[in-house]
C-alpha cells in the first residue's frame, strides 16, 4: 500500500517533518521553512476560549423516539407521531471548573439535548437539578464568579461560595440539593435530566400549556460519597468521559424516559408557588409525570474538539409548538448563549456540522451572510435581501407558539409572589423526604464546607435558611459546624 503523504496546509508535499531548515549544519533557523512556521503558528491557535461555565464536558449522538401521543399538548413535529424518530447530540458537563478540572467533584452536571427537527434545531438546556441557585438572570454573573476561582487566590474559596448563598436565601432548595446524594452522580449515565424552566407548548388549535421536561435514567440513578469522589477524581479526571465513552463503545447504549407536567396557562396565576420561579418545582401529585419518549445514545463524536467542543446549545433554539414563559431566568438565558456562541466559535458556528440544522439541505436557509469562516456558499447565486421578486426565501405568518399575556408597568420588580412563595419551603419538603442516612450526609456535607469559612456573620446567616427550611435540619447543621470548628 502506498504511504499518504504529509502535506502543508496548502496542500503541498512536506519534504522532512524531523528537522527544521537551518542556515548551514549548526546554524538559525531559516524564516523560508514554511512547514515549521506554520506548524508552530497553527499550534499557538489550538485553544479558543473556553465556555464560560460547564466548561468541561463529554457528548454522544442519538435518537429521541415518541412513544406516547401529546399531540393534545403541542403541535411540535417531532413530536406529532408514536415511533417518530428525531436525530440528537447530548453534551453533558460539570460547571464550575475549567477544562482541566475533573469530573467527579460536587457541582451540577449540565444536560443539554439538540433535537434535529424537521422544523429546525430544538436545544433543551438542562440540568440535573429540577431547580437553581437564583431566580433573576441579573445575578447570575455575580454567582458564577462566587463559585469559580477568586481572583486574587487563584482557587475556589469556600469563603466566597457560602458567602453568595449567604446572601441569598433563593438558593437554600438548590443548596440542598447539591449537598444531598445526588450532588456528586458517579457518571453521566445515572443521573436524571431536567429542563428546570417552565416552557410553553401550544397545540394545532392554539391553546397554550406550561410544561417542565424530566428525563428519567434507565440505567438507575448512582452517586458517590465525597470520598469517593476524591479517590475517583485523583485516579481518573475524566472518569464521566471514560465511562460514557466506553460505555457506548460496548454497544452498552444509555438511554433516559423523557416525562413531562402540564399545566394549563389558566392555573398557572393561582397555583400556590410562582410556575416561573426556577427556585420552585411543581409536586409531581399538582401535576403528574406523563411519559413522551425515550432518548438513547448510540454513538460517539469522531474528535471531541469539532463536535463537543464547538458544540453550540441555546435555549432560545425553539421549534414550532415549543417556546418560553416568562421565567426571567429563562428569558436572561434566551439572550445568553447564542451571545457567547458568537464570542466563543464566531458567527457561523451554525454552519459547523454539529450545529447545522438538518431542516434544509445545505443549512439554514436565510438572508444572513458573510463574516469569519463563511465556509459553506449561503444562498449561492441568490439575492441577499427580503422581499425580493427572485424566490427567495419567505415569513410564514405563523408564530412559533401562543402568546404570552402581560400587564403591569416596566419595572425592576422582584418576582410576583404566590401563596407559597417563601425561599425555604421547598427545602425543608426536600430535607424531610430524605432519610436519616441520607439526612446525616447532607448535614456532614453541608458542615464540611460551611465549617472552612473564615467569618462568623457569613456562617450565622447561612445557618438561619437552614433553621427556616426545617428546625430539625437547621440544629443539626449548627451542631456539626460548631464541632468542626471547636477540633
Ligand atoms: C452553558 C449562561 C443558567 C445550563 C452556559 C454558557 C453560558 C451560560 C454563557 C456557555 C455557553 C457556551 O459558551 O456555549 C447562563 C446564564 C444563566 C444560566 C446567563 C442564568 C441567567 C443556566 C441554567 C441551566 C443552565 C438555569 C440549567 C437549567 C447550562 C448548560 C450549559 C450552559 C447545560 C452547557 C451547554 C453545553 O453543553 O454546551 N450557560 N446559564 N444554565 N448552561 Fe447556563
Amino acid at each position: 500500500m502506498s504511504k499518504r503523504v504529509l502535506t502543508t496546509e496548502s496542500g503541498a508535499p512536506v519534504a522532512d517533518n524531523q528537522n527544521s531548515a537551518t542556515a548551514g549544519v549548526g546554524g538559525p533557523l531559516l524564516l523560508q521553512d514554511q512547514h515549521l512556521l506554520e506548524k508552530l503558528a497553527r499550534f499557538n491557535r489550538e485553544r479558543i476560549p473556553e465556555r464560560v461555565v460547564h466548561a468541561r464536558g463529554s457528548g454522544a449522538y442519538g435518537h429521541f423516539e415518541v412513544t406516547d401521543d401529546v399531540t393534545g399538548f403541542t403541535h411540535a413535529d417531532f413530536l406529532n407521531e408514536i415511533g417518530k424518530r428525531t436525530e440528537v447530540f447530548v453534551r453533558f458537563s460539570t460547571v464550575a471548573d475549567s477544562l482541566g478540572g475533573a469530573d467527579a467533584v460536587r457541582d451540577p452536571r449540565g444536560f443539554a439535548v439538540k433535537f434535529y427537527t424537521r422544523e429546525g434545531n430544538y436545544d433543551l438546556v438542562g440540568n440535573n437539578t429540577p431547580v437553581f441557585f437564583i431566580k433573576d438572570p441579573i445575578k447570575f454573573p455575580d454567582f458564577i464568579h462566587s463559585q469559580k476561582r477568586d481572583p486574587f487566590t487563584g482557587r475556589q474559596e469556600p469563603d466566597n461560595v457560602w458567602d453568595f448563598w449567604a446572601h441569598s436565601p433563593e438558593a437554600t432548595h438548590q443548596v440542598t440539593w447539591l449537598m444531598g446524594d445526588r450532588g456528586i452522580p458517579a457518571s453521566y449515565r445515572h443521573m436524571n435530566g431536567y429542563g428546570s424552566h417552565t416552557y410553553q407548548w401550544t397545540n394545532s388549535e392554539g391553546e397554550a400549556f406550561f410544561v417542565k421536561y424530566h428525563f428519567k435514567t434507565n440505567q438507575g440513578i448512582r452517586c458517590l460519597s465525597t470520598e469517593q469522589a476524591q479517590e475517583i477524581a485523583g485516579q481518573d479526571p475524566a472518569s464521566h468521559q471514560t465511562d460514557l465513552l466506553q460505555a457506548i463503545e460496548r454497544g452498552v447504549h444509555p438511554s433516559w424516559t423523557l416525562y413531562v407536567q402540564l399545566m394549563p396557562v389558566a392555573e398557572a396565576a393561582d397555583y400556590r408557588f410562582n410556575p416561573f420561579d426556577l427556585t420552585k418545582v411543581w409536586p409531581h401529585k399538582d401535576y403528574p409525570l406523563q411519559r413522551v419518549g425515550r432518548l438513547v445514545l448510540d454513538r460517539n463524536p469522531d474528535n471531541v474538539f469539532a463536535e463537543v467542543e464547538q458544540a453550540a446549545f441555546s435555549p432560545n433554539n425553539f421549534v414550532p409548538g415549543i417556546g418560553p414563559s416568562p421565567d426571567k431566568m429563562l428569558q436572561g438565558r434566551l439572550f445568553a448563549y447564542a451571545d457567547a456562541h458568537r464570542y466563543r466559535l464566531g458567527v457561523n458556528h451554525t454552519q459547523l456540522a454539529v450545529n447545522a440544522p438538518k431542516a434544509v439541505p445545505g443549512g439554514a436557509d436565510n438572508y444572513g451572510r458573510d463574516g469569519f469562516m463563511a465556509s459553506n456558499a449561503q444562498g449561492r447565486h441568490a439575492k441577499n435581501y427580503e422581499p425580493n421578486s427572485y424566490d427567495g426565501p419567505v415569513e410564514t405568518g405563523r408564530p412559533l407558539s401562543a402568546p404570552l399575556a402581560v400587564s403591569g408597568h416596566t419595572g425592576t420588580h422582584p418576582a410576583p409572589q404566590h401563596t407559597k412563595d417563601d425561599d425555604f419551603f421547598q427545602a425543608g419538603e426536600l430535607y424531610r423526604l430524605m432519610s436519616a442516612e441520607e439526612r446525616s450526609r447532607l448535614i456532614a456535607n453541608i458542615a464540611g464546607g460551611l465549617a472552612q469559612v473564615s467569618r462568623d456573620d457569613v456562617i450565622e446567616k447561612n445557618l438561619a435558611h437552614f433553621h427556616a427550611a426545617d428546625p430539625e435540619y437547621g440544629k443539626r447543621v449548627e451542631e456539626a459546624v460548631r464541632a468542626l470548628r471547636e477540633d
